[in-house]
């Protein structure tokens, strides 16, 4: 990645987070590099509703391999993570570009291409029109310099600008990062769909199933059901990939979702209702205690009562790192006591709020 004559190491790991997110972020960083088994002392530094937390190393000193060893996929509350220079401050309205270029240039970093981005705050939004003046410009200086190159190895360049007069520059990796700009899957809403909610279910397939699983996983004619279902809109998601669904609440249904004749609602209470057979899906989205609906998940997937699920943690407390680590560690521990093998990702989603959604497969 870089020559060595190159003096400028990456030693910042740069993430982006949904703003007021930090400090679970921060804390789950904290979290992960304690047992990560690294011997650098890095500073954790949150700007609160900033949207991004840097992990900073002492100088001389690279995050190159905590990066890589702590890796997106295994985090929460992280959208993005890159390698990262130190930010560039107080950058002139004249040039730009002359800093950017001459940071590149000390660090010997090269990449196939390069994005702009910034965080996910309105300041960040009102960034969009300076990051396109300058996209033209850099790309051009960056491939006579040969910066950007046909071949780096599939290495993304991003400049994450954070205000009018000062940026990051950070390098992401194939396999360790969202290809989404700014970390951020952006949907369409289903027209029919009973609640923006339905997202949350669409977003965390695509998040968690890759695309060549779907036609087995989501198949028509497989069964499901809902707990904590109404008005619909996760329901909606099942039903359109040609589901059998039990919806489960108290609440009502969208009529026209029940016209589909593929849902039938029971009025019953989601925390002890089971199928009166196996089903395919378990989906979760009742506003319980995060530890009640852990209890929940495990009587389904200890019973055998459904082998793919996802459900929502609602965390309306302060230390949501805490909440969410406590209670993956309670169910990976009632799963492994069961003797039942399964892959478990979680993740703080795009669509999602004060809240996490996790994906379990019980493994056959
Ligand atoms: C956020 S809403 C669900 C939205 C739904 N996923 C959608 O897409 O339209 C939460 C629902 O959980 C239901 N709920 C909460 N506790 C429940 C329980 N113990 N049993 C069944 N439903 C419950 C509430 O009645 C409410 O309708």
């Amino acid at each position: 990645m870089s020559d060595q004559r190159s003096s400028l190491l990456a030693s910042e790991w740069l993430l982006y987070c949904r703003p007021g997110l930090e400090s679970d972020l921060a804390a789950e960083l904290a979290d992960r590099i304690a047992t990560a088994g690294i011997t650098i002392d890095v500073e954790i530094d949150e700007l609160p509703h900033g949207g991004y937390v840097r992990v900073i190393a002492p100088e001389g000193q690279a995050l190159n391999d905590l990066q890589r060893q702590v890796s997106l996929a295994s985090l929460v509350f992280a959208r993005q993570s890159l390698v990262a220079l130190p930010p560039l401050n107080e950058l002139e309205r004249s040039d730009r570009l002359a800093p950017i270029l001459d940071q590149l240039d000390a660090a010997g970093w090269s990449a196939e291409e390069v994005v702009f981005e910034a965080p996910d705050t309105n300041e960040g939004k009102a960034l969009t029109s300076l990051a396109k003046a300058l996209e033209r410009p850099l790309n051009s200086q960056l491939k006579r310099r040969k910066v950007l190159r046909r071949r780096a190895g599939a290495r993304r360049l991003h400049v994450f600008m954070t205000s009018g007069h000062s940026l990051q520059l950070g390098l992401s990796f194939r396999g360790n990062r969202s290809e989404h700009p700014n970390g951020i899957q952006r949907l369409r809403f289903p027209h029919g769909a009973p609640s923006r909610s339905t997202l949350k279910l669409e977003e965390a397939w695509h998040q968690f199933l890759p695309a060549e699983r779907w036609d087995e996983v989501l198949a028509p004619g497989s069964t499901a059901a809902d707990l904590g279902a109404a008005p619909g809109g996760w329901s909606w998601q099942l039903v359109n990939k040609g589901m059998q669904v039990y919806a489960i609440d108290n609440g009502p249904m969208d009529k026209g979702l029940m016209r589909s004749g593929m849902v039938e609602h029971l009025q019953e209470d989601g925390l002890k209702w089971l199928p009166p057979w196996p089903l395919d899906w378990l989906v979760c989205d009742m506003v319980e205690r995060p530890s009640r609906v852990i209890d929940t998940i495990a009587m389904w997937l200890i019973g055998g009562h459904c082998r793919f699920t996802v459900f929502n943690l609602k965390l309306p407390m302060k230390r949501r790192w805490q909440e969410v680590a406590e209670c993956l560690s309670l169910l990976r521990q009632l799963l492994d006591d069961a003797g039942i093998r399964y892959q478990l990702r979680c993740r703080q989603l795009y669509h999602d709020r004060e809240e996490v959604t996790v994906f379990v497969e019980a493994l056959r």
